[in-house]
């Protein structure tokens, strides 16, 4: 049986395996029948530690836009129980106050956000707690359950951050709304996604042939 590589020639010929052992762990979660309360905590170790290191991202799943922020679909669960995507800021780059209707891990790959809550009241839309600072490392939670509504922005106006988030969905495919907090005003809204590509986090050619020519030395 071929050898395990040393942990930095692992990282140089396997760059995926960080993201592969992610998508491996939230489908043992949702095999599991795993219920929100447990894909949020334990979904957050396993972001937690799929962000701990930024080099798997290629790339084509870090590029800005002059406008928009980016979301870059990296992998969607065959029966749309999770999905996990990149995000990219721009400069100053900032969502619509939305929902998700599911729950949605969010982790701070790159950079750092500003995110904002909203609650609905019967005067309107308002700010719950005012804006948080999310840096590099830290994971953040949303869902109908422990709040849904926010607004999220980059914390810098002069650098790229990039978060990955997780979803109970194929959530650029899932009806969700937007909300104008100062007139009340809800609208449908589809996100999509901002590549057609996905990274092949199942090619580990690199890797075996590595490990067959160490175990052949
Ligand atoms: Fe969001």
């Amino acid at each position: 049986m071929a050898q395990s590589l040393n942990t930095e020639m692992s990282k140089e010929v396997d760059r995926l395996a960080p993201l592969r052992a992610a998508v491996q762990a939230f489908t043992a979660l949702a095999e599991a029948k795993a219920d929100e309360a447990r894909f949020l905590a334990e979904g957050r170790e396993i972001l937690g530690e799929l962000i701990a290191d930024d080099s798997w991202l290629e790339d084509d799943f870090r590029k800005t836009h002059p406008q928009f922020y980016q979301q870059y679909l990296l992998y969607c669960d065959p029966h749309q129980r999770f999905s996990i995507q990149s995000f990219v800021w721009g400069p100053g780059q900032a969502t619509p106050v939305h929902d998700h209707t599911v729950w949605g891990l969010v982790g701070v790959l790159q950079g750092a956000e500003r995110c904002e809550r909203f609650k609905q009241t019967p005067q309107g839309f308002v700010s719950d707690g005012g804006p948080v600072l999310l840096e590099r490392g830290q994971v953040d939670a949303v869902s109908p359950t422990v709040g849904d509504i926010h607004k999220v922005s980059n914390a810098f106006q002069d650098q790229t951050s990039i978060s990955i988030h997780v979803y109970g969905a194929n959530i650029g495919s899932t009806p969700r709304h937007v909300f104008d907090v100062s007139t009340g005003q809800v609208k449908d809204f589809v996100s999509g996604y901002s590549s057609h590509r996905l990274p092949n986090i199942w090619d580990q050619t690199a890797m075996v042939r590595a490990q067959l020519a160490q175990a052949a030395s």
